[in-house]
């Protein structure tokens, strides 16, 4: 086992999911320091709201295992902007976007996304990266070989702890604020149109930002503000 800036880090070629191969580690009680689980291929990676995330050789997928308890929505931004710095490392001209909650785009095009899922009975949270380096497995995808030579997973691993460890240290001393801004200069369709799934309903108005918690804000056509935190964003 190699170890970055405090993290331990697992390797496998092949895994069915590194979220939950992070999962069963912490319920048999293995973890006992911040651990990141990554590997080259997953033959069951799990994405949000249930669905599957197609994950062939070579794209990067990797499961951090986190101490931490509360404000887990505002750690979801603090990874994707860590993500984006670490592309940004790649190629200073990518036009990188983000999409609420915690999605990735490269030129209105996602690559990269992120499931967060925490263990009831424990401190320790799992946060799962999925980015697509070599690979858009999905047509409404891209990946990073599209616009510039690829790090190696590792490299690109260790590009995102640093800037994830930066950013994680300024926002339990300085709290949500700038983390906010730095997420809202790149979101994507910022004071546009777009819609939003809800489990019953789909609501349509302007995204007009996120509030001082990371929740969504759509101002409907009667001009009345709804705050959401949970849903899934379409654009037109
Ligand atoms: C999304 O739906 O956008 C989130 C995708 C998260 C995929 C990553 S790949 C590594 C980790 N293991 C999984 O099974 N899923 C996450």
């Amino acid at each position: 086992m190699q170890t970055f800036l405090g993290f331990g880090i697992y390797h496998y070629k092949k895994i069915f999911s590194t979220n939950t191969e992070a999962s069963d580690l912490i319920d048999t009680g293995a973890i006992l320091s911040e651990t990141i689980i990554i590997a080259d291929e997953q033959l069951k990676g799990r994405g949000r709201n249930g669905k599957d995330w197609l994950s062939p050789q070579g794209n990067f997928y990797a499961s951090l295992i986190i101490n931490h308890k509360d404000k887990l929505g505002e750690l979801g931004f603090i990874v994707a902007i860590a993500i984006g710095n670490a592309l940004l490392s790649l190629a200073t001209d990518l036009n990188i976007q983000y999409k609420w909650p915690n999605d990735v785009l490269v030129d209105d095009k996602k690559i990269s996304g992120i499931l967060l899922e925490k263990r009831s009975h424990s401190n320790w949270l799992v946060v799962g990266i999925g980015i697509n380096v070599i690979n858009a497995p999905l047509e409404e995808a891209t990946c990073i070989s599209r616009y510039c030579q690829p790090l190696s997973n590792m490299n690109l691993l260790k590009e995102i702890i640093i800037n994830f460890s930066n950013l994680r240290s300024k926002w339990l001393i300085d709290g949500f604020y700038d983390i906010r801004s730095m997420w809202m200069e790149r979101a994507c369709k910022l004071n546009e149109q777009i819609s939003v799934r809800l489990a019953s309903q789909l609501l349509e108005g302007i995204f007009t930002g996120i509030d001082t918690s990371g929740r969504l804000i759509l101002m409907k056509e009667n001009k009345h503000l709804v705050y959401l935190d949970t849903g899934e964003v379409f654009y037109e």
